[in-house]
């Protein structure tokens, strides 16, 4: 990886994801691509360079690979989970029309290709607990149903054409940075702005409800270091369970007490949201991960817990 476009640059992860590119690859050659309406700001925009790229549209991502000589694909561009479920038809479009123009110019051009997969790919008929990394892989939500087509294209084109696909299944993404996109697991960074606001939160997932999460350094590390790894060793392609930590609304909360006593939470609880919840594994087992290219999480709930509130406290001072 010389040269790098990140597709969705602005998102949650996408505006964490190229500044750490930026960080170990050298600013210029780390390209943030963006639509109109989610300009980059601040560090992001001046640290390097931008460029308009909507995954609808092949001509705009092949003119952006082919004036910075992109050699990898970073794709972030989608619809989450709650969102994609008042608008299926766009996040069809954005999600797998926009996956197919990502990968017919990756193929024209020899770029390696990394697009998320997700947790929410699994349905109520996989095994909840330690999930395989070979299971049933049935959602009923059309976040899963696309991000099952992504693991299925995105092998295609490997399998097919040679194209250097690779992913990882993400977890809930919990960050200090840019707040979260409309996904189910978004509460678990809604709750630390109120802890550390002094404000009471009310949760819309229900006690109990376990999923997977991680905290956002480990999983920019993950994505970095799969793209990196050595090719003879992966078994599996797209794409990767990956964890580091499951927990239910009280156990967060009660990690949060331990630093702040005075913390209080209620549950109003979202159909929505639960019943997506509900259908998501309650932890992956990510064997392969660990035994294909090293992968190796340095947070737990506790360690996220003390960083996030430091970083939020000093955030919102
Ligand atoms: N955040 C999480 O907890 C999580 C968990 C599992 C998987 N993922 C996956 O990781 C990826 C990034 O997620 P995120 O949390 O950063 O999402 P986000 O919603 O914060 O960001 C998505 C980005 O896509 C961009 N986008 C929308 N339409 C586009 C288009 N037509 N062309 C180009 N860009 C477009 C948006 O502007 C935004 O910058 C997604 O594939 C998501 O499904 C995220």
């Amino acid at each position: 990886m010389k040269h790098i476009l990140v597709i969705g640059a602005t998102g949650q992860i996408g505006s964490e994801l190229t500044m750490e590119l930026r960080k170990r690859y050298g600013n210029s050659n780390v390209v943030a691509g963006y639509i109109s309406g989610a300009e980059p700001q601040g560090e992001l925009k001046e640290s390097g360079p931008s460029a308009i790229v909507d995954v609808t549209n092949g001509a705009m991502i092949e003119a952006v690979v082919k004036e910075y000589q992109i050699d990898a694909i970073y794709n972030l561009a989608a619809l989450l989970s709650v969102v994609a479920e008042s608008k299926p038809m766009l996040a069809w479009k954005i999600g797998i029309d926009g996956l197919w123009n990502v990968l017919e110019v990756a193929r024209e051009h020899q770029c390696a290709v990394f697009t998320p997969s997700s947790i929410g790919s699994f349905g109520e008929s996989t095994p909840h607990v330690q999930t395989p990394q070979d299971t049933i892989q049935r959602p009923r939500t059309m976040y899963g149903i696309s991000k099952v087509t992504t693991e299925l294209l995105s092998d295609y084109y490997y399998n097919k054409y040679g194209v250097d696909t690779r992913s990882v299944r993400f977890p809930g993404i919990i960050s200090n940075v840019t707040p979260p996109g409309g996904g189910t697991t978004d509460y678990a960074v809604d709750i630390y702005y109120s802890a550390v606001k002094g404000e009471k939160f009310v949760c819309p997932i229900a006690k109990g409800t376990f999923m997977d999460m991680m905290y956002m350094p480990d999983a920019l590390n993950g994505a970095i270091s799969l793209m990196e790894a050595d090719p003879s060793r992966l078994v599996h392609r797209n794409a990767f369970n990956i964890a580091s930590m499951s927990f239910d609304p009280e156990m967060i909360c009660k990690a949060i007490q331990i630093h702040v006593p005075s913390f209080e939470m209620t549950y109003e609880v979202d159909p929505l949201k639960q019943r997506i919840a509900n259908s998501w594994p309650d932890s992956l087992d990510d064997t392969c991960a660990r035994e294909e290219w090293d992968w190796n999480p340095a947070f737990n709930l506790n360690t996220m817990t003390v960083d996030m509130l430091e970083k939020l406290s000093a955030k919102l001072k």
